[in-house]
């Protein structure tokens, strides 16, 4: 089979798909039944919601990136017996910054604002605990700070 021939049939099982996908979307509305792709922040799964305006929801999401950047940077830090190098990342980019406590500080949720800020003190202990250049410890730290993240994540939602 020639390669045209190939991108024209992959064209159009796409375009097939997404035909079959439409009409299932609009029985389902006809239907009354929620439709199963779009708008899933809209479904309740359980998770409490901080009702955020979009501007924050676009804020938080990045904000949230650069948390796992920083965890990436730490660990490779770690990995490379930078320790001190490690701990000033995890203090300046997970800590209880000033930037930091203005951040939660904007959040309407009592317990979502402590879990936050109980999060970046916990990056301040992992900081605290990296200048010891004990590996184990610091690992165990960054699993106590990691547990915030899956905390939250667990009950919060935009
Ligand atoms: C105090 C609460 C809280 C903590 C702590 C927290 N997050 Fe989040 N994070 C959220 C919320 C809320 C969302 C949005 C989730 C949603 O609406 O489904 C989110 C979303 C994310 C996303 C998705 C970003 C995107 O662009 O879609 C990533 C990645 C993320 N968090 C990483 C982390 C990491 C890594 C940590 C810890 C180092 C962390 N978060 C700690 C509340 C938190």
């Amino acid at each position: 089979m020639t390669i045209e021939r190939v991108i024209l049939l992959l064209t159009l099982f796409v375009a097939i798909g997404t035909a079959r996908a439409g009409i299932a979307e609009e029985n389902e509305i006809v239907s009354g039944q929620a439709p199963r792709h779009p708008a899933m922040h809209m479904m309740n799964d359980g998770r409490v919601s901080l009702d955020l305006p979009p501007r924050m929801r676009m804020h938080q999401l990045a904000n949230m990136r650069s948390h796992l950047e920083a965890v990436q940077a730490i660990i490779a830090a770690i990995a490379e017996g930078d320790f001190d190098g490690a701990a000033n990342i995890a203090h300046a980019r997970l800590g209880l910054t000033q930037e930091m406590r203005r951040m939660c500080a904007m959040f309407e949720n009592d317990d979502f604002k402590r879990l936050g800020l109980s999060f970046h003190e916990s990056a301040d202990t992992l900081a605290e605990t990296l200048r010891t250049r004990d590996a184990n410890a610091s690992l165990r730290a960054l699993k106590t700070t990691l547990g915030y993240c899956v905390a939250c994540h667990a009950a919060f939602r935009q």
